[in-house]
């Protein structure tokens, strides 16, 4: 059985190269990249669209109510019989209705380790804190931002000059093996939740 994955991004897009990336190198069997569904018209992930000849598609998020914009999205991914949705860096949180539609069948993936430093600026936060140890997260999506349950999560050690930049650079490099390998999870029928808890079936 095919999995047919939705990505949606706001942004620069390299997780989603990362996803592309991988299906390429036949580390995703079983899953198949149907869709991006971007929230900005400059997005970057667009051009990696592009060049996979990946369908994509810009929906406004502009001057209209957030159940709105969910309403269409929804509507988008109904008609093309998605069965995972991917968040990789996008920057808006989704209604409880999108949410309890796709329940446990949306992954996002945060550049820190949580339940620390949820929210916009993960690796500003962890740093301003003065961890010592940092990461990324990949979990499934709940009501709360960034509280769904863990999938995978990946560490990176803090170092005493590190700035916003290269702390996030750093997770970063993780993040593009720590996405591809939840997608493949996923597909693989291998994650089972219970309650907070994903369970890793071993293959
Ligand atoms: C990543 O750090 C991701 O964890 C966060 O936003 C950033 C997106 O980067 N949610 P990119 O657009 O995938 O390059």
């Amino acid at each position: 059985m095919t999995i047919r994955v939705a990505v949606m991004a706001s942004g620069r897009g390299s997780n989603f190269e990362a996803l592309i990336n991988a299906h390429a190198a036949g580390e995703l069997p079983g899953a198949e990249l149907t869709l991006l569904i971007v929230n900005q018209r400059e997005a970057g992930a667009v051009a990696h669209a592009e060049v996979a000849s990946i369908p994509w598609i810009y929906v406004d998020h502009r001057n209209r109510s957030r159940e709105s914009f969910d309403r269409e999205v929804r509507g988008l991914l109904r008609r093309r019989d998605i069965d995972l949705v991917v968040l990789a860096g996008f920057m808006r949180l989704l209604s409880a209705e999108f949410i309890a539609e796709w329940h446990n069948r949306i992954i996002n993936i945060h550049p820190a380790l949580l339940p620390s430093f949820p929210g916009t600026y993960g690796p500003r936060d962890a740093l301003a804190y003065g961890v010592k140890v940092s990461g990324c997260t990949v979990h499934f999506v709940d009501e709360g931002e960034d509280t769904g349950p863990i999938i995978l999560q990946r560490t990176v050690e803090v170092r005493d000059d590190d700035t916003e930049k290269m702390l996030a650079a750093r997770i970063l490099e993780h993040e593009h093996r720590a996405l591809p390998e939840a997608v493949r999870l996923f597909t693989a029928g291998r994650l089972k939740v219970e309650g907070r808890k994903v369970k890793v079936r071993s293959s």
